[in-house]
């Protein structure tokens, strides 16, 4: 709390009323149920002792053979790691630097796509995300090869707006300028975008 934060607050009694009527949020699918986590405290240490610095490719291998079911890696950023992944049996993986989130200076998911898809886009399925706000977004990163995109900060900021309803509306938006920007480059059918609808020299390769 600055004396900026507190300022700026006066200046919104509505939203800060509204603020004190709404219900203290924490972690409740852990605190309380994992074996000495009761706080915020001992959730975080409890949150950095989960991260296995030993996980390896086997570890992968592992997992894919005890769950049975389809398993997509996320956060691929080379090739490399890609045609691992295809040794690892995963059924998807996701091109990934996880919002940009955890190491400054890393490239950018729709950079890293394009080689990737190249490497291994006939064995396994390549989908990606970071950075995807919009519609035409989607377009691009199926344009070059994703064939799944996901979205993380778009969908949150219409939670932090509207609630449940600005979720679904976020979704809505996004559906709607894909339809559009799909219709202005002269196409009705998903599976039949590729680099064609892109401008020769302005998107990554
Ligand atoms: C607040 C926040 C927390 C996140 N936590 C995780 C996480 O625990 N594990 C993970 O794999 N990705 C995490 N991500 C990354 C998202 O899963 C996703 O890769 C990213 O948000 C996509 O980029 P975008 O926000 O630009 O759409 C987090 C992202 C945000 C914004």
């Amino acid at each position: 709390m600055t004396l900026a934060n507190i300022l700026n607050m006066m200046t919104k009694p509505r939203w800060g009323l509204g603020m004190l009527g709404t219900k203290r949020r924490g972690f409740r699918n852990i605190i309380g149920h994992v074996k000495g986590i009761e706080d915020m405290g001992s959730l975080s240490q409890w949150t950095a002792s989960q991260f296995d610095p030993t996980l390896d490719w086997n570890d992968v291998e592992w997992i894919k053979k005890r769950w049975g079911g389809k398993l997509i890696l996320k956060g691929i950023q080379d090739v490399e790691d890609a045609r691992l992944a295809v040794s690892a049996g995963a059924d998807a993986l996701i091109v990934s630097n996880h919002g940009g989130r955890q190491l400054d200076g890393a490239q950018s998911s729709i950079c890293a796509l394009p080689p990737i898809v190249d490497a291994v886009g006939k064995q396994i399925e390549v989908h990606m995300d970071g950075g995807v706000r919009s519609g035409q977004d989607v377009l691009k990163a199926r344009a070059l090869g994703a064939q799944g995109v996901y979205i993380g900060r778009s969908y949150i900021y219409g939670l932090g707006a509207m609630g449940q309803a600005g979720v679904t509306k976020s979704l809505q938006i996004i559906h709607k300028e894909l339809d559009t920007t799909m219709a202005l480059c002269g196409r009705t059918d998903i599976n039949t975008i590729d680099k064609s609808i892109l401008l020769p020299g302005h998107y990554p390769a």
